[in-house]
Protein backbone atom coordinates (compact mmCIF):
# COMPACT_ATOMS: atom_id res chain seq x y z
CA UNK A 1 0.00 0.00 0.00
CA UNK A 2 1.72 3.50 -0.97
CA UNK A 3 0.71 7.16 -0.89
CA UNK A 4 2.54 9.07 -3.05
CA UNK A 5 2.58 12.85 -3.07
CA UNK A 6 3.14 15.32 -5.77
CA UNK A 7 3.40 19.23 -4.24
CA UNK A 8 3.68 22.08 -6.08
CA UNK A 9 5.38 24.85 -4.15
CA UNK A 10 8.64 25.60 -4.56
CA UNK A 11 9.47 26.66 -0.82
CA UNK A 12 10.06 23.70 0.94
CA UNK A 13 9.84 24.81 4.45
CA UNK A 14 6.60 26.45 3.34
CA UNK A 15 2.86 26.05 4.26
CA UNK A 16 2.57 23.10 1.07
CA UNK A 17 4.80 21.18 1.98
CA UNK A 18 4.53 21.28 5.44
CA UNK A 19 0.74 20.42 5.24
CA UNK A 20 1.72 17.30 2.59
CA UNK A 21 4.02 15.94 5.54
CA UNK A 22 1.44 16.56 7.93
CA UNK A 23 -1.18 13.99 6.37
CA UNK A 24 1.86 11.76 5.10
CA UNK A 25 2.78 11.36 8.83
CA UNK A 26 -0.73 10.07 9.75
CA UNK A 27 -0.57 7.27 6.67
CA UNK A 28 3.21 6.84 7.79
CA UNK A 29 2.09 6.03 11.65
CA UNK A 30 -0.48 3.56 9.81
CA UNK A 31 2.38 1.58 8.13
CA UNK A 32 1.53 2.94 4.71
CA UNK A 33 4.55 3.49 2.82
CA UNK A 34 4.77 6.70 1.79
CA UNK A 35 6.69 9.24 -0.74
CA UNK A 36 6.63 12.88 -1.52
CA UNK A 37 7.97 14.30 -4.47
CA UNK A 38 8.61 17.90 -4.47
CA UNK A 39 8.25 19.11 -8.51
CA UNK A 40 10.93 21.84 -7.96
CA UNK A 41 12.98 19.79 -7.42
CA UNK A 42 13.09 17.94 -11.07
CA UNK A 43 12.80 18.98 -14.32
CA UNK A 44 8.90 18.43 -15.11
CA UNK A 45 8.62 20.53 -18.76
CA UNK A 46 5.66 21.89 -20.17
CA UNK A 47 3.62 19.15 -22.85
CA UNK A 48 5.38 19.79 -26.07
CA UNK A 49 1.91 18.44 -27.69
CA UNK A 50 3.61 16.22 -30.00
CA UNK A 51 0.49 15.90 -32.18
CA UNK A 52 0.82 11.78 -32.50
CA UNK A 53 1.51 11.42 -28.83
CA UNK A 54 -0.57 8.21 -28.31
CA UNK A 55 1.80 6.12 -31.14
CA UNK A 56 4.73 6.62 -28.54
CA UNK A 57 5.48 4.27 -26.07
CA UNK A 58 7.27 6.68 -24.34
CA UNK A 59 6.95 10.40 -23.62
CA UNK A 60 9.20 12.13 -26.30
CA UNK A 61 10.25 15.08 -23.08
CA UNK A 62 13.37 12.90 -21.78
CA UNK A 63 13.07 14.62 -18.34
CA UNK A 64 11.54 13.42 -14.95
CA UNK A 65 7.75 13.80 -15.85
CA UNK A 66 7.93 9.90 -17.02
CA UNK A 67 8.83 8.34 -14.06
CA UNK A 68 6.73 10.86 -11.52
CA UNK A 69 3.58 10.19 -13.63
CA UNK A 70 4.15 6.17 -13.44
CA UNK A 71 4.63 6.57 -9.58
CA UNK A 72 1.57 9.34 -9.73
CA UNK A 73 -0.84 6.60 -11.87
CA UNK A 74 0.63 3.21 -9.73
CA UNK A 75 0.02 4.73 -6.15
CA UNK A 76 -3.21 3.45 -3.98
CA UNK A 77 -3.36 6.58 -2.95
CA UNK A 78 -2.26 10.34 -4.27
CA UNK A 79 -1.99 13.88 -2.67
CA UNK A 80 -2.09 16.24 -4.90
CA UNK A 81 -0.94 19.98 -3.17
CA UNK A 82 -0.65 23.38 -4.56
CA UNK A 83 0.04 26.93 -3.43
CA UNK A 84 -2.83 29.31 -4.99
CA UNK A 85 -0.95 31.50 -7.26
CA UNK A 86 -3.25 34.30 -9.26
CA UNK A 87 -5.89 32.40 -8.29
CA UNK A 88 -4.88 28.67 -9.66
CA UNK A 89 -2.88 25.86 -9.60
CA UNK A 90 1.48 26.85 -9.42
CA UNK A 91 3.06 26.57 -12.84
CA UNK A 92 4.97 23.69 -11.83
CA UNK A 93 1.27 21.58 -10.96
CA UNK A 94 0.57 22.75 -14.42
CA UNK A 95 2.90 21.45 -16.21
CA UNK A 96 2.51 18.11 -14.15
CA UNK A 97 -1.36 18.47 -14.96
CA UNK A 98 -0.73 18.71 -18.94
CA UNK A 99 1.97 16.00 -19.13
CA UNK A 100 -0.45 13.35 -17.51
CA UNK A 101 -2.01 13.33 -21.01
CA UNK A 102 0.31 11.14 -21.65
CA UNK A 103 -1.49 8.90 -19.60
CA UNK A 104 -4.44 9.61 -20.99
CA UNK A 105 -3.71 9.05 -24.41
CA UNK A 106 -2.53 6.05 -23.81
CA UNK A 107 -5.45 4.59 -21.53
CA UNK A 108 -3.51 4.26 -18.73
CA UNK A 109 -5.44 4.67 -15.38
CA UNK A 110 -4.73 5.97 -11.69
CA UNK A 111 -4.92 3.17 -9.50
CA UNK A 112 -5.48 5.46 -6.47
CA UNK A 113 -8.51 4.31 -4.45
CA UNK A 114 -8.07 7.97 -3.27
CA UNK A 115 -7.18 11.19 -3.41
CA UNK A 116 -6.30 14.28 -0.83
CA UNK A 117 -6.63 17.07 -2.97
CA UNK A 118 -4.69 20.50 -0.76
CA UNK A 119 -4.95 24.24 -1.87
CA UNK A 120 -2.91 27.04 0.48
CA UNK A 121 -3.60 30.50 -0.63
CA UNK A 122 -2.64 33.62 1.13
CA UNK A 123 -6.61 34.60 1.34
CA UNK A 124 -8.60 33.86 -1.37
CA UNK A 125 -9.10 31.39 -4.29
CA UNK A 126 -7.96 28.32 -2.48
CA UNK A 127 -11.54 26.55 -3.15
CA UNK A 128 -11.10 27.66 -7.08
CA UNK A 129 -7.73 25.72 -6.95
CA UNK A 130 -9.15 22.48 -5.45
CA UNK A 131 -11.49 22.67 -8.19
CA UNK A 132 -8.43 22.78 -10.42
CA UNK A 133 -6.77 19.89 -8.80
CA UNK A 134 -9.85 17.56 -9.19
CA UNK A 135 -8.95 17.41 -13.04
CA UNK A 136 -6.11 15.50 -12.21
CA UNK A 137 -7.60 12.65 -11.30
CA UNK A 138 -11.01 12.74 -12.63
CA UNK A 139 -10.47 9.63 -14.81
CA UNK A 140 -9.90 7.63 -11.40
CA UNK A 141 -11.92 6.00 -9.26
CA UNK A 142 -10.88 7.46 -6.37
CA UNK A 143 -12.69 9.07 -3.08
CA UNK A 144 -11.78 12.63 -2.86
CA UNK A 145 -10.93 14.53 -0.02
CA UNK A 146 -10.13 18.28 -0.17
CA UNK A 147 -8.41 21.12 2.20
CA UNK A 148 -8.48 24.37 1.14
CA UNK A 149 -7.19 27.30 3.85
CA UNK A 150 -5.72 30.56 3.55
CA UNK A 151 -2.35 31.15 5.11
CA UNK A 152 -2.37 34.79 5.57
CA UNK A 153 1.03 36.96 5.61
CA UNK A 154 3.49 35.00 3.63
CA UNK A 155 5.95 34.64 6.43
CA UNK A 156 3.96 33.21 8.40
CA UNK A 157 5.25 30.04 10.06
CA UNK A 158 3.42 26.65 9.01
CA UNK A 159 4.25 25.27 12.57
CA UNK A 160 1.66 27.72 14.00
CA UNK A 161 -1.69 26.86 11.63
CA UNK A 162 -3.40 25.06 13.85
CA UNK A 163 -6.13 24.31 12.32
CA UNK A 164 -4.58 23.66 9.11
CA UNK A 165 -2.33 21.42 10.64
CA UNK A 166 -5.21 19.44 12.24
CA UNK A 167 -7.27 19.44 8.83
CA UNK A 168 -4.13 18.03 7.12
CA UNK A 169 -3.80 15.35 9.39
CA UNK A 170 -7.29 14.06 9.54
CA UNK A 171 -6.87 14.02 5.98
CA UNK A 172 -4.06 11.28 6.43
CA UNK A 173 -6.16 9.52 9.29
CA UNK A 174 -9.09 9.43 6.82
CA UNK A 175 -6.82 8.30 4.07
CA UNK A 176 -6.11 5.60 5.89
CA UNK A 177 -8.98 4.14 6.66
CA UNK A 178 -9.93 4.49 3.04
CA UNK A 179 -6.80 2.36 1.81
CA UNK A 180 -7.38 -0.18 5.21
CA UNK A 181 -11.19 -0.58 4.25
CA UNK A 182 -9.96 -1.64 0.43
CA UNK A 183 -7.45 -3.96 0.80
CA UNK A 184 -9.74 -6.00 3.43
C1 LIG B 1 3.28 34.17 -7.77
C2 LIG B 1 2.37 34.17 -6.58
C3 LIG B 1 1.02 34.40 -6.78
C4 LIG B 1 0.14 34.37 -5.70
N1 LIG B 1 -1.19 34.55 -5.93
C5 LIG B 1 -2.06 34.48 -4.88
C6 LIG B 1 -3.46 34.61 -5.10
O1 LIG B 1 -3.95 34.74 -6.22
N2 LIG B 1 -4.28 34.59 -4.01
C7 LIG B 1 -3.80 34.44 -2.75
O2 LIG B 1 -4.58 34.46 -1.82
N3 LIG B 1 -2.48 34.29 -2.51
C8 LIG B 1 -1.60 34.30 -3.55
N4 LIG B 1 -0.25 34.12 -3.33
C9 LIG B 1 0.21 33.79 -1.97
C10 LIG B 1 0.38 32.28 -1.76
O3 LIG B 1 -0.73 31.54 -2.24
C11 LIG B 1 0.52 31.96 -0.28
O4 LIG B 1 1.64 32.66 0.23
C12 LIG B 1 0.66 30.47 -0.01
O5 LIG B 1 0.67 30.28 1.38
C13 LIG B 1 1.93 29.95 -0.60
O6 LIG B 1 2.08 28.59 -0.24
P1 LIG B 1 3.49 28.04 0.32
O7 LIG B 1 3.64 28.59 1.69
O8 LIG B 1 3.33 26.58 0.30
O9 LIG B 1 4.54 28.50 -0.61
C14 LIG B 1 0.65 34.16 -4.39
C15 LIG B 1 2.02 33.96 -4.20
C16 LIG B 1 2.88 33.96 -5.27
C17 LIG B 1 4.35 33.71 -5.05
Amino acid sequence: MKVVAIGGSPRLHGNTNYLIDQALGELASRGIETEKIVLNEYKVGPCQAHENCASFPECQQKDDGQWILEKFSQADGVILASPVYFGTISAQMKAFMDRSFFLFRHDMGLSAKCAGLIAIAGRRGADQTVEELKKLVRRADAELLTLSGNSGAPDVDPKTQTELIEESRKMGRQMAEILAAGSS
